[in-house]
């Protein structure tokens, strides 16, 4: 005897969290973020909107056994580091689902991702996933293909055809979003058609800024800093900036 599962379950399992580009786009780029990505690229249109980073990427192997293994705890996987990352970021997903937001918000999904000299191309699409009555009974054909570089690596998310009742948030709304949600750290950028999100795309007024050392930054409130997105953990920064803005009440 075994559980079946239904391509439903992906729904109570949290993909309808993920309803607005806003949070989709957030949830990718922190897969990108604990891919060690140093820039994810977004290319926003009415169209579709494509996120690409230069991170560890995946090899077909690893597409199997990590990226479609849904509910996988990362960081009980021996092959991965735990709770950081091989530059020592803080890894901020663990509950394996992820990189379905994007069927939050569309209808067809394609990863293409490159590790190790090959390169793995496969397209979701959430209708087709829902005919099915067993999820695992779903055959995905990914097309592989040879790259030059071994030592090139990276991920290319595709989202077309948007659902219906998506809003499209303004770029400027996108950045503040991403700025305040994700990480900032120097070796991490991201940038929406071209223009970088950094604290500054947070709509407000800037108050002023400080930088703290690791020894006098204990006494900053971890809530505080929580509430504005930040992810706070003193024993793996030597050095924090600290921005202060005056914002409107922010929705997103
Ligand atoms: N952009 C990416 N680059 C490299 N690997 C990725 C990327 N996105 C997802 N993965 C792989 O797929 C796995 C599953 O991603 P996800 O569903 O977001 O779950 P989680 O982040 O909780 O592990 C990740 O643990 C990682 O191994
Ligand atoms: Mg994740």
């Amino acid at each position: 005897m075994k559980f079946t599962v239904s391509p439903r379950l992906l729904d109570h399992f949290g993909v309808a969290m993920y309803n607005t580009v806003t949070k989709a786009i957030a949830e990718l780029c922190a897969n990108a973020y604990d891919a060690d990505a140093k820039i994810v690229k977004i290319n926003y249109t009415d169209s579709q909107i494509v996120i690409s980073d230069d991170g560890l990427g995946m090899t077909t192997s690893d597409m199997k056994e990590k990226y479609l293994h849904l509910g996988r705890d990362r960081r009980g996987d021996e092959s991965e580091n735990g709770e950081l990352t091989q530059s020592g970021r803080a890894v901020i997903g663990n509950k394996g689902i992820g990189k379905l937001a994007g069927f939050g918000i569309v209808q067809t999904m394609t990863i293409e991702t490159w590790k190790s000299g090959e390169k793995t191309r496969l397209t979701l699409d959430r209708d087709a996933l829902d005919t099915v009555e067993e999820l695992e009974s779903f055959d995905l054909q990914p097309t592989v293909t040879k790259v030059r570089s071994k030592t090139s690596s990276g991920t290319t998310i595709t989202l077309s055809d948007f659902l219906e009742e998506v809003k499209r948030p303004e770029d400027e709304v996108l950045r503040a979003y991403l700025a305040r949600h994700l990480p900032a750290r120097h070796d991490w950028q991201i940038f929406v058609n071209g223009v970088k999100c950094s604290p500054g795309s947070i709509p407000g007024k800037k108050l002023g800024s400080m930088t703290s050392s690791k020894d006098t930054a204990g006494c900053v409130g971890t809530t505080s800093l929580r509430t504005i997105g930040a992810v706070w953990n003193p024993a793996l920064a030597s050095e924090f900036e600290i921005v202060l803005f005056r914002t409107p009440a922010y929705s997103a």
